[in-house]
């Protein structure tokens, strides 16, 4: 995720290569990445964090402790932390650099950022200020589209836009298949799956209509689309989509408490 949003936010140029250092874990990765992506890139994070403006976490969530209580000692308050690890709250980061007042967004992207069409959803921290809000959203708004919600709602969010493409993903390829099954090339095939979803998903963003009534315009009486309809209701598709985000949400929190 972190790469993601680091070549969105080069290529959209409000990252500048000169000005942008990232760390990962591994020193051969981070010569591959140097590379790749033409910043500097190193393994140690408290040299990485001096004199930036904002710093991104995209660490995974048990790491993000480790990660702060090293950069703790160069942090100051007028560097804004944005986070984007899943289920860790911006208290657990305000604590990790105690003492520090920092100022913490926590943001949840999803993958489509690397297209610009991300959705991302941010919360403030206690000593983020509505500039700080302001600046995390300017960012995200440059990979998509961005929303601020308060920080009881991010598990909900993980479970649904960031997992999200994954079902979608799945949801696809089964679309795909079944052209496939019913006598299409997969690759006219998956065209229609995915141009199909994105027109689909257009139409609700761009008409505000709820789903339902768009679905029904599509349902001829005595049509084929019912019949199609009644499939995937004998197959619980609804119920299943709603357990899956369900899940995925109680996993985040899950997350959170381990
Ligand atoms: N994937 C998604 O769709 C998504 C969506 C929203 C939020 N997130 C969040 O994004 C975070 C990362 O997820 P991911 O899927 O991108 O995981 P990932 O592919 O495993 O990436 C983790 C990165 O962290 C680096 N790293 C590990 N320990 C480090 C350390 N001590 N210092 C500096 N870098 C370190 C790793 O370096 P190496 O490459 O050298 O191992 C790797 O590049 C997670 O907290 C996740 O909840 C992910």
């Amino acid at each position: 995720m972190g790469g993601i949003l680091l070549k969105a936010l080069l290529v959209k140029k409000l990252l500048s290569p000169q000005a942008t250092v990232a760390t990962v874990a591994h020193e051969d990765r981070a010569r591959t990445l140097k590379e790749k992506l033409g910043i500097a890139v190193g393994t140690d994070n408290r040299s990485a964090i001096a004199g930036a403006n904002s710093i991104f976490v995209c660490v995974k969530p048990q790491v993000v402790q480790e990660v702060m209580e090293q950069i703790r000692p160069e942090l100051t308050a007028d560097q804004l932390v944005i986070s984007v690890a899943a289920s860790v709250h911006t208290r657990q980061i305000e604590d990790a650099v105690e003492g520090k007042l920092i100022p913490v967004v926590r943001a949840m992207p999803n993958t489509p950022c690397v297209l610009g069409q991300g959705m991302t959803a941010i919360c403030k921290g206690r000593f983020a200020k509505p500039e700080h809000v302001q600046t995390a959203c300017a960012l995200f708004d440059t990979v998509g589209k961005t929303v601020v919600v308060d920080e009881k709602h991010m598990d909900a969010v993980t479970g649904l836009s960031a997992s999200g493409p994954a079902y979608i993903y799945i949801i696809l390829e089964s679309l795909a298949e079944a052209g496939v099954k019913v006598g299409l090339p997969r690759d006219i095939a998956t065209l229609l799956a995915a141009q199909t979803t994105l027109g689909a998903a257009t139409v609700v963003l761009e008409t505000g209509d709820h789903p339902a009534l768009l679905k029904d315009a599509v349902t001829t009486p005595a049509g084929c689309t019912i019949d199609g309809i009644m499939e995937l209701e004998e197959g619980k598709l609804r119920v299943t989509l709603i357990k899956a985000v369900v899940k995925a949400a109680q996993r985040a929190k899950e997350l959170a408490n381990s």
